[in-house]
């Protein structure tokens, strides 16, 4: 028999009020297949894949079968500022299929688009031309799991110049994943961008300000239900960009859907063909909305100048006007972005424009991912200097390697020793359930003298990764044993909260099929969630708070 004597007057510290929270990166195809609850892969004709050295190879109409008739890609008179489109050819008949997010590898040959009997789906095209256009979602051999739709350009709403804007809803008939099918008749061409299937019960969906980008029901509700205080995003990895180029830039990623131009995701890496793109259909606006739809405060961590570490290491040069013009001030107009008047700023206008005038309300920003070396503590204090010469009340967040061994993050805490305003380290680790155990008490006696500095232990799984002993594979993640182990650090993460300010798991999603890194928070596909022992830990610990 044990005997636990609980002794409620002694309490050490208070358990931090931003203790638990959600880091949210686009790798397993958590956003394209994912949260985004458009399930049209390669939506915008700006197709992608990597090469095994990280170029970008342009393939406008992946993931699109063109049956009869003929298909060109084209960016003149384009839709969108960054934008292609394919202009298809027929005298008679032709058909574009597309059969969403599959995953790839083994499943790149099944149809991915979810139907379910009785929910509706909107259907939203931009045309131009004179071909009759019919749509319609149907299994591979055919069965139609939607009632058609059919519409020419005349149809639609003037949009964007020359073009037309189609909106229409489709009726789900059966449970079944199928594929859109747009089929095309008459004598002539027509124009096609920005393709959209969605279930017409997106999140937010009586929201205004959920116009532009929209999310997968199913799944925010999944984040819903972890109560998250804050929630870090986009990277990660993804972040710093595989090269030169590749680095996540904000800015590219809001205004309207069709000036967003797509790239490769860096962890296009782990698929064999390289395919693996980032639309930015969620991009800065649609993030800061789910922080507020969550009550969860905003966390961005942006490029600090240096590309992934581990890959290519390319690096701006911190006295070059790049540097300054680029990364420097992606922060401050990021900040504007998200708290600054619209009267007054162009970011904080376009913030305004896109539906949301209030501000969000940014508090803390992140200034790279898992960087280290002398260049980027020297790139983290000019960035952070220029942050705080004009909002000081910003707390920024410094990378501190990607191990949370002493002589990975010694570095750190001596600058950050030095400084005179409070910022977080960020520590990551990934190992093994033992790790977790013994680290129910790492914190206890952690070094506090480090000036004015706190702790973000920003990216941990009982994974495996580190230790040498354990395997990083299917059949060992996400076990009960991990999540208790997982359990175990968090009761030291709630006894430290003098020191010890938030914590975030990683990764958060992952596409059943289309997985690239082992042991993710919440598993889906198309149509379902599912949640792991892992999840119910966060959950535990997010909606119960001593
Ligand atoms: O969570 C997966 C990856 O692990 C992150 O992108 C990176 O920061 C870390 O190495």
């Amino acid at each position: 028999m044990i005997t636990l004597k609980i002794d409620a007057e002694r309490v050490l510290h208070k358990v931090s009020p931003d203790l638990m929270g959600i880091f949210f990166e686009d790798i397993n195809f958590g956003a394209d297949g994912g949260l985004n609850a458009n399930m049209i892969s390669n939506y915008s004709f700006d197709g992608v894949y990597m090469t095994k050295d990280y170029q970008e190879v342009l393939d406008p109409l992946r993931y699109w079968t063109l049956d009869g008739g003929e298909a060109e890609s084209l960016d003149e008179d384009p839709l969108g500022k960054n934008s292609r489109f394919v202009r298809i050819h027929t005298t008679e008949k032709a058909r574009l299929e597309n059969k969403g997010y599959n995953g790839g590898k083994e499943y790149a040959d099944q149809c991915a688009i979810a139907i379910k009997n009785g929910h509706s789906y909107t259907f939203e095209a931009y045309i131009r031309g004179t071909l009759q256009v019919q749509a319609v979602v149907e299994t591979e051999y055919g069965t139609l799991l939607t009632d058609r739709v059919e519409f020419t350009a005349a149809d639609g709403e003037a949009a964007a110049g020359t073009w037309s804007h189609i909106k229409k809803t489709l009726q789900g008939e059966q449970d079944a994943y199928g594929k859109l099918a747009l089929i095309f008749t008459g004598d002539g061409t027509i124009d096609l961008d920005c393709v959209q299937l969605y279930d017409s019960d997106f999140w937010g969906k009586n929201d205004p300000k959920w116009q532009n980008g929209k999310l997968r029901k199913d799944l925010v509700q999944a984040l819903v239900d972890l109560k998250p205080q804050f929630m870090r995003f986009p990277g990660g990895c993804i972040v710093e960009g595989a090269r030169s180029q590749n680095e996540y830039n904000w800015k590219e990623t809001v205004g309207p859907l069709y000036d967003r131009k797509s790239t490769y995701n860096l962890w296009a890496e782990a698929m064999p063909d390289g395919g693996c793109s980032q639309s930015y259909q969620i991009g800065f606006y649609e993030y800061f909305c789910l922080c507020e739809d969550l009550g969860a405060k905003p966390q961005p961590t942006l490029f600090a100048g240096i590309n992934c570490q581990f890959r290519s290491e390319e690096i701006i040069d911190i006295d070059s006007a790049e540097f300054d013009t680029y990364v420097t001030q992606n922060y401050l107009d990021l900040i504007e972005f998200a708290n600054g008047d619209p009267e007054k700023s162009q970011w904080a206008k376009l913030r305004a424009d896109m539906g949301h005038p209030a501000p969000f309300g940014l508090q803390r920003i992140g200034i790279g991912n898992e960087n280290h070396g002398e260049d980027y503590i020297k790139k983290f204090d000019k960035i952070r200097a220029a942050i705080h010469e004009r909002y000081p009340e910003i707390l920024c967040i410094m990378s501190a390697g990607f191990q949370p061994y002493k002589e990975h993050t010694q570095p750190f805490w001596d600058y950050a020793k030095t400084l005179d305003h409070e910022i977080l380290l960020d520590e990551h680790c990934y190992h093994s359930p033992a790790w977790f155990y013994e680290s129910a008490y790492r914190f206890d006696n952690y070094d506090r003298n480090v000036g004015k500095a706190k702790l973000y232990f920003g990216e941990y799984a009982a994974n495996n990764l580190s230790a040498p002993e354990g395997k990083v594979d299917a059949e060992h993640a996400n076990s009960f044993g991990s999540a208790l182990s997982e359990a175990a650090f968090l009761t030291g993460a709630e006894r430290n909260g003098d020191f010890l300010l938030s914590v975030s798991y990683a990764p958060l999603l992952n596409l059943i099929g289309g997985t690239h890194w082992t042991h993710n928070m919440i598993d889906f596909n198309p149509g379902n969630v599912c949640l792991t022992a892992n999840y119910m830990v966060q959950k535990l610990f997010g909606n119960f708070q001593a």
